[in-house]
């Protein structure tokens, strides 16, 4: 199933392909799904889940894992998209996802990125999450710059839901969603550092050669805001799932049969 390890407190699976760790993760989602069916999940958009939530999706439908009593609490969502806007983080989660499970829509949480007070929307999606018990579970991918949700370089690790400005190098990669980088919005609303580090157990999924970069940042560079998904490290219960080209900068050996614990500090 791959190789474990730990790096700087934080466990790292490393699979051999790109579906294999999309698959580990979805398990471990459905493992949280079992052992708690009224759990709070935090989910994420991007290329990278995709494949999770396809496993996921054929979990469900096959009686494996049940949606039913769980909450989700999404991320991060574009200002100045409805909801009903194909590129909208909602419509990604409906069309992706929710349409497919058996959650109740009413159970899932994106935040408004047409909210008219946008401050006092972000304190209520902070508040809403507290109320019902915190994230239990919080997947997250990364961006090629260490951002983590909308969580640009420079966001400390205080922060909380709010409004961001989106970096040039986010837009340029997020354009291809888009008929042209100038139809990207330039700000969004994010949960923070702070937020995400509430969750009780955090899954970081990262794929392919791109992501290397951003991965060894991660994980071997200086816990700072340059990299916002450094602040994992400062977290307990972190597990970064890879696949061999996002772990090529690690120095693992990837051709061991056995699980292997090595500590790098
Ligand atoms: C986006 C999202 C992040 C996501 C990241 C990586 O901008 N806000 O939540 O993790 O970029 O995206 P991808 O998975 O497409 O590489």
């Amino acid at each position: 199933m791959g190789v474990s390890t730990t790096i700087n407190g934080i466990s790292v699976l490393v699979c051999d392909t790109a579906e294999a760790a999309s698959e580990a993760t979805a398990k471990l989602i459905a493992n949280q799904l079992n052992a708690n069916p009224r759990c709070v999940l935090g989910l994420a958009t991007g290329g990278t889940p995709l494949m999770t939530y396809q496993s996921l999706i054929a979990m469900n439908q096959s009686g494996q894992c049940s949606f039913q009593n769980a909450t989700t609490f999404n991320l991060d969502e574009y200002v100045g998209l409805a909801a009903d806007h194909p590129q909208s983080y909602r419509s990604f989660m409906n069309d992706n996802l929710f349409s497919k499970i058996d959650v109740p829509i009413e159970q899932t949480y994106v935040p408004d990125g047409l909210a008219d007070n946008i401050a006092e929307h972000c304190s209520q999606y902070e508040a809403m999450i507290d109320r019902h018990g915190g994230i239990d579970l919080q997947l997250l991918g990364i961006g090629h710059n260490g951002h983590i949700a909308f969580n640009e370089p420079g966001s400390d690790s205080q922060t909380k839901t709010r409004l961001v400005d989106l970096a040039g190098n986010t837009i340029e990669q997020n354009a291809r969603f888009f008929s042209s980088a100038d139809e990207v919005p330039r700000q969004a609303i994010t949960m923070g550092i702070a937020t995400i580090l509430k969750a009780k157990q955090i899954v970081l999924l990262a794929m392919g050669s791109g992501k290397v970069d951003a991965v060894n940042a991660m994980l071997l560079g200086e816990v700072s805001a340059d990299v916002p998904a450094s602040f994992l490290r400062e977290h307990p219960a972190v597990t970064v799932v890879l696949d061999r080209d996002a772990a090529a900068g690690l120095g693992i050996d990837t051709t061991r049969k056995m699980p292997t614990e090595q500590q790098t500090t």
